[in-house]
């Protein structure tokens, strides 16, 4: 049987070691792992005892050692990236070890591959496999459920991101770069997930106040397209970016910024669903810091999972399959990393009565 530990591959990265302080500071040991044996023995000696913060290098190429990695620990949280290079050898690795897994991959490709290709595969050792419970991609999941529930027919969901501060850093830039540069991409249009070439348009959409409408490119390749049809019954998903955020001068040049000028990020997240005849309904989440509340995020998945508080069935499952939407939101504005605005329903105006 796994020891109930928690570890971090890409360990190093940004997202890595905010995803290790925070669980440091909530009382969990952890194993720090990724390519680099020195970098990750540096960042130990930084962070804590060696009783709480072990290390396990494991190079992609390395199938034994990521096999030790994921049957040594109950979840591992996946950090490095792009998954386009990442995704396939370290989560096929925990599908097969029953180590449960969550990961911060923006790639709708990545998200698609582990649905068609683990979930038999994690079904059969009992792993709980949540792709992109993160900042993009999670967040939308579980505000689309939120926003949908109860509904039994839905026109279409868009999910508008409006992001100012984003400093990438240099894997975030790569994967923002492969994304850029992607001819297939995946779509979810007329009840079916597509992949083919897509004409970027730009499109307002109608964020609430202060952010008020903003100019938008659509779509923004984001993995929420794959998961959100799941259990949302959309006609259509689609995700978009403010157009703003990839102009801001700072977003493409900051591999160097250090970690308090990446924390000055702001962000709204906004749902809105459609129903066919007419009528919607929305919701928001927003605050500061992207990158924090990406780590959060999993981090508070993964202490779910450490601790058996799942979804009470294996498989790959999508955020808000894996957890109830509305009170894992609480949780997270609960623990500070947002704050959620969910609207009340609304009803089409009553007609006029015969007179
Ligand atoms: N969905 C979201 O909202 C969200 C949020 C945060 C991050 N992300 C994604 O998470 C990934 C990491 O972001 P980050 O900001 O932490 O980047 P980062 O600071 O540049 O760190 C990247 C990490 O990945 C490791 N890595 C990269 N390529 C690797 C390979 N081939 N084999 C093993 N390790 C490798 C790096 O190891 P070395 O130190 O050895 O190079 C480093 O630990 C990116 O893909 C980013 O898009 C997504």
């Amino acid at each position: 049987m796994n020891a109930p530990l928690i570890a971090i591959y890409g360990a190093t990265g940004h997202t890595g070691r905010l995803v290790a302080a925070e669980l440091l500071s909530r009382g969990r040991d952890i194993v720090l792992s990724g390519r680099d044996a020195g970098a990750l023995r540096a960042l130990a000696d930084e962070l804590g005892p060696p009783e709480r913060v072990r290390t396990h290098a494991a190079p992609l190429d390395d199938r034994t050692s990521l096999r030790e990695l994921t049957e040594s620990a109950s979840v591992l949280i996946h950090c490095a990236g792009p998954y386009a290079e990442t995704g396939a050898p370290v989560a096929s690795a925990a599908a097969e070890a029953g180590c449960h897994y969550v990961d911060h991959a923006v790639e709708p490709h990545h998200v698609r591959y582990m649905f068609d290709s683990l979930q038999a595969t994690a079904e059969r050792t009992g792993a709980v496999m949540i792709p992109q419970m993160s900042f993009y991609g999670g967040l939308a999941d579980l505000l689309a459920a939120a926003v949908a529930e109860g509904l039994t027919e839905v026109d279409r969901v868009t999910v508008g991101y409006a992001v100012t501060g984003w400093r990438m850093t240099r894997g975030a830039r790569k994967t923002a770069e492969l994304l850029i540069g992607e001819i297939d991409r995946v779509t979810f249009t007329d009840g079916a997930l597509r992949v083919g070439p897509v004409e970027i348009r730009n499109t307002v959409f109608p964020f609430p106040p202060p952010v008020g409408p903003r100019t938008m490119i659509a779509p923004f390749p984001s993995g929420e397209v794959v998961t959100i049809p799941r259990h949302v019954p959309a006609r259509t998903v689609e995700s978009q970016l403010t157009s703003r955020t990839f102009e801001e001068e700072q977003v493409f040049t900051s591999e160097d910024a250090d970690a308090q000028a990446r924390a000055r990020t702001e962000f709204t997240v906004a749902a809105q669903v459609t129903s066919p005849g007419g009528g919607g309904r929305n919701g928001h989440v927003s605050g500061r810091d992207i990158w924090w509340v990406g780590a959060v995020a999993s981090v508070e998945a993964a202490v779910r999972l450490a601790e058996g508080g799942g979804p009470g069935k294996s498989g790959v499952l999508g955020a808000a399959e894996a957890f109830p939407a509305v009170p894992f939101l609480r949780t997270l504005e609960h623990l500070g990393a947002l704050t959620v605005s969910l609207e009340a329903p609304r009803t089409p105006p009553a007609e006029s009565p015969a007179t």
